[in-house]
């Protein structure tokens, strides 16, 4: 990030305009002379002016209009950048409070604002943030419902390099008389039009974010979560696509949600083709009792520009989330090869077992051992142990603590899962405290694999917990957490809070989460954290900030993982997904898959494996030990470089393609997978991005400008169409197929 700040808001007085710019995006919306926001452009920078002609006053029938005997101010008709319901506008509000009377018609006005540098922190929740005032500017618009006294601070964040801005919403009750807010948006924008497709990142256990789209109509689209976590079935992200858009050319919206929970994203497209995009908290479910001078703060959206199709959206998210989300020492530091023994052992491990498996590990070069779950409680099976984090004796007679010393001995670094926010029924932690499973009293509890969700809105819970975790910690000198989270939540409700609190269940439950993991995070900076949800259940911006890679998803078949990691990059760095080779036939689709193309998927992301090392043969020892070294050479690029989608596992072509690019342009790694072998197919070129058109890159012993690879492409013809490649020693193809080059760039 620079030290020159590039980001303006400039205030028109007279106009009463607001216009947030740098040098690639604009954001403007003036107050209108009762106080109303209304916006009035969102997307390529536009040059400091008076941009009021932009607001469209019209008369319509059967219509509304805010003041009499005038037949064309109505808010229905405008563009707003925070509306409300019923007072001339029928679409959904940002937000919506339920007052004493029963009435939920409110009338926001502008009071004042405020503009500074930098980026202000959000009370309790994680944000993006900056290291210096001078990559930022903030305004904050200060709103007054003047009957109830309620303040709304709007806040509005553009980065100085970045084509994004950042929007969250804090409420404050100055009045006397408790508020319901029923719904609130972390930001709502008025497009003023249409013609977008919408793209979700949707799917499954075991097949998450995949890329789905169609065409915005008019009514409403969504995207949801009412299961307490962002979940496996919507990622927290959503882009607005021109229809001549692609991965390369073409402005995309793409907005994220700061969040771990229930969220809402829509877009609402009214009779004239106004699109209202709103993200925030899903209002289903919500409802917080604001008391007087009580103020609630909503988590943040992201807000991304892109004239450059989506992968320029991707590259803006990449770069805000890679160094302005993630935090703490592993932000920046080189992450360790890791060996996981889920998929080697299950539970089915003991002290040598695992010892063995680890210093085969160290032979190859692997820098890390995690023991997953079951080392714990009377973790026998998945029936019991959950809650009692110390250590199944049954298993680990010597403790967890001459483990932890035995494979650091060997050379390893240590690493322990956890699923912190479970308990089982047979448990101690149960047994003392029934109380702090999330539960309705009277009514019957509902499992998810045998265990129950553990009230974190409760601090007593949360401080339980952490205490356990610490004395872990503290006795094996942990150097990496799993934090896993294997179900979502039911009969939600708590009996600590009245009545009336019980829409606030939801929301407290993740505060919850983030104040451990902020506990946590805090007095261990050294250790690694990497979230987890059955896999990809909650990978989500919001636990980015807490841990800088995620456990993408179970799958771990290469195959499956092209769609799995391609849709995950829509808006997730590379550095932050988990990605193991494992084992074959594989444990989820039985599939067969070269140990090559497992490595070669493996290594766009934060490669690890997962199998019993000491079931290999000699050759494939030898395949791993080349993998981790390539690794170890080229990680810091892979996590820093830019990275670029060039074919889709979606596209149906059997093919899919991607580059990392360094920083200087210098090396770029390029990788192509073939699904399917194919006889006697077309000749092909894959078009590399990102090169420096005038360096000579280095390949094979040839020499090639980065012009004639980004424009006349690289040969990617194999021996399924008849030629057979004796430069790369390559005479075969197969099923799953697939091919790493290594550009450098020769010094001038
Ligand atoms: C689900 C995770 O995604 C797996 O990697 C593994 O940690 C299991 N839970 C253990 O129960």
């Amino acid at each position: 990030m620079t030290n020159k700040n590039t980001a303006t808001i400039y205030f028109r007085d007279e106009e009463k305009q607001f216009h947030l710019s740098n040098e690639k995006i604009s954001y403007i919306f003036n107050v209108s002379t009762d106080g109303k926001l209304l916006q009035l452009y969102y997307g390529k920078a536009l040059p400091e002016k008076d941009y009021s002609y932009l607001i469209e006053m019209h008369h319509r029938p059967m219509t509304t209009y805010r003041q009499e005997h005038d037949l064309l101010y109505s808010l229905e008709h405008l563009k707003q950048d925070f509306p409300e319901y019923g007072t001339t506008d029928f679409r959904h509000p940002a937000i919506s409070l339920r007052q004493q009377n029963g009435s939920r018609i409110t009338d926001f006005t502008y009071l004042k604002h405020k503009i500074t540098d930098g980026k202000p922190k959000l009370n309790q929740l994680p944000a993006t943030y900056v290291e210096d005032n001078s990559e930022s500017k903030t305004l904050i618009i200060t709103l007054k419902d003047d009957l109830t006294n309620v303040e709304l601070e709007l806040s509005y964040t553009i980065f100085s390099d970045l084509p994004i801005i950042t929007r969250s919403t804090r409420v404050l009750n100055k009045g006397t008389q408790t508020q319901a807010i029923e719904n609130i948006a972390s930001l709502s924008l008025d497009l003023p039009d249409a013609n977008y497709d919408w793209l979700q990142l949707s799917g499954a256990w075991g097949r998450e974010r995949a890329i789905k789209e169609r065409a915005l109509q008019q009514g409403i689209q969504s995207i949801e979560s009412t299961r307490g976590i962002s979940s496996h079935q919507h990622n927290p992200f959503v882009a607005l696509k021109r229809k001549n858009a692609d991965e390369h050319q073409g402005e995309v919206i793409g907005t994220a949600f700061v969040y771990s929970g229930n969220f809402l994203i829509q877009a609402e497209v009214d009779t004239w083709d106004v699109t209202r995009l709103r993200v925030g908290i899903n209002p289903f479910g919500f409802e917080w009792q604001l008391k007087s001078n009580e103020s609630f703060t909503t988590p943040e959206a992201v807000l991304v520009y892109s004239d450059q199709g989506l992968n320029g959206m991707s590259q803006a998210f990449h770069k805000l989330f890679r160094k302005r989300l993630a935090r703490g020492k592993w932000r920046d530091q080189e992450r360790p090869v890791l060996i996981n023994n889920w998929e080697a052992t299950y539970f089915d491990f003991n002290e040598d077992k695992l010892v063995s498996i680890a210093e085969t590990a160290h032979d190859v070069g692997i820098e890390l051992f995690v023991l997953d779950d079951g080392w714990f409680g009377e973790r026998n099976n998945d029936h019991a142990g959950l809650g009692d984090w110390s250590v199944n004796k049954q298993r680990l007679p010597h403790g967890i603590g001459s483990l932890a010393a035995r494979i650091r001995k060997i050379g390893l670094k240590f690493g322990l899962w956890f699923e912190p926010e479970m308990i089982n029924k047979d448990s101690q932690l149960y047994r003392e405290h029934p109380d702090w499973l999330i539960h309705t009293p009277q009514r019957q509890d509902h499992h998810g694999r045998n265990q129950f969700v553990l009230n974190f809105s409760m601090p007593a819970v949360v401080d339980n917990i952490f205490n356990q975790m610490s004395a872990i910690i503290d006795e094996s000198k942990l150097d990496y957490i799993k934090w896993d989270m294997n179900r979502p939540l039911t009969d939600v409700y708590d009996s600590h809070l009245d009545f009336s609190q019980q829409g606030e269940v939801f929301h407290r439950y993740v505060l919850g989460v983030y104040r451990l993991y902020d506990m946590l995070t805090t007095k261990y900076p050294n250790v690694l954290f990497e979230s987890c949800s059955s896999g990809g259940g909650r990978f989500d911006p919001g636990l980015l900030y807490y841990a800088p890679q995620t456990w993408t998803s179970d799958d771990s078949d290469a195959i499956e993982r092209l769609k799995i990691q391609y849709g995950t990059s829509m808006l997730y760095p590379i550095s932050s997904m988990g990605a193991h080779v494992s084992i074959i036939p594989n444990h989820q689709t039985n599939r067969l898959t070269p140990l090559e193309t497992r490595g070669n998927v493996a290594f766009f992301g934060s490669f690890g494996y997962e199998l019993d090392l000491n079931q290999l043969t000699d050759k494939e020892i030898n395949v791993v030990k080349s993998q981790v070294s390539f690794y170890k050479k080229y990680r810091s690029v892979l996590h820093n470089g830019t990275f670029y989608r060039l074919l889709s596992p979606f596209n149906n072509d059997e093919q899919t393609a991607w580059m990392v690019v360094s920083p200087d342009k210098k090396i770029a790694i390029v990788a192509h997978y073939k699904t399917l072998n194919q006889v006697n197919r077309s000749y092909q070129r894959l078009k590399l991005k990102g090169l420096n058109a005038t360096f000579e890159y280095e390949l094979d012993n040839s020499m090639y400008t980065g012009c004639e690879l980004m424009n006349a492409g690289l040969i990617i013809t194999d021996a399924s169409s008849g030629q057979i490649n004796e430069q790369n020693k390559r005479p075969e193809t197969y099923d799953f197929d697939s091919r790493i080059w290594v550009l450098t760039a020769k010094e001038n």
